[in-house]
């Protein structure tokens, strides 16, 4: 059980708690039908049906965004200077609590996914669940055969010993890479590690979830039901 107005404000990006109190002492808010008298009342979001001006309210505990982030753009909730993944959200997706689970560098792009469920990121980005998250590469060298058994046995850079990443040569300069931890600037300091240098970089899945194609970059949507299914059963 919740308070009502702490509920309410929690669940609508355009009504501050002030709000929501003066709308309760204008009977604008009922409770299974019937007007609520104080904003401490409580209610269960699961069971009860609350209306705001005869709207029913929509209960989601947990927010899960994708979104296609263009270059420019940091992984973060908010940045002095630069514009943050968080600044791209669309009013009725903002709400306070979400955060990107898991940070692409800002000149890497694709898939970000947007949350307030901490459980949820936590186990996502832990290397020791082993949940792999597919990247495109375009490389300004050649890729040598070498690359393959080195990136597979799990490499060591600057003393980080790596998981196994699996890789898929689609051309001489590119490749699909798959890793399952996210150690800082890890594609590209593996790639430097064999001489060549990532020249362009983008996410494209997370858990076996694909980046829409119909997502712009800079746009964002909620998870499917069953994308969603598919992040809980990592
Ligand atoms: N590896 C990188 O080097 N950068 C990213 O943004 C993600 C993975």
């Amino acid at each position: 059980m919740e308070r009502i107005d702490k509920l309410i404000a929690s669940q609508s990006p355009d009504l501050s708690r002030r709000d929501v109190k003066d709308l309760i002492r204008r009977g604008e808010v009922k409770l299974n039908g019937r007007p609520v008298r104080s904003a401490d009342e409580k209610a269960d979001p699961e069971r009860d049906e609350i209306t705001v001006s005869g709207k029913k309210l929509g209960y989601k505990k947990y927010l899960y965004i994708m979104l296609n982030k263009p270059a420019g753009v940091v992984c973060a909730t908010r940045d002095g200077l630069s514009e943050a993944v968080t600044d791209l959200l669309p009013p009725k997706l903002r709400r306070a609590g979400l955060f990107p689970a898991g940070r692409l560098d800002k000149d890497t792009v694709g898939f970000v996914l947007i949350t307030d469920d901490g459980a949820l990121a936590h186990r996502i980005l832990s290397p020791k669940n082993h949940v792999a998250k597919k990247y495109f590469v375009r490389l300004r060298d050649n890729i040598p055969d070498e690359v393959q058994p080195l990136f597979e046995s799990g490499m060591e850079i600057s003393g980080d010993k790596l998981l196994p990443a699996k890789i898929e040569i689609i051309s001489e300069k590119e490749c699909f890479l798959y890793i399952k931890e996210g150690k800082y600037h890890q594609i590209k300091r593996m790639f430097q590690a064999t001489g060549n240098e990532v020249i362009y970089l983008k996410r494209l899945e997370i858990a076996g979830i694909h980046l829409d194609p119909n997502l712009e970059e800079g746009d964002c949507r909620e998870l499917t039901k069953d994308e969603e299914n598919l992040l809980k059963s990592c």
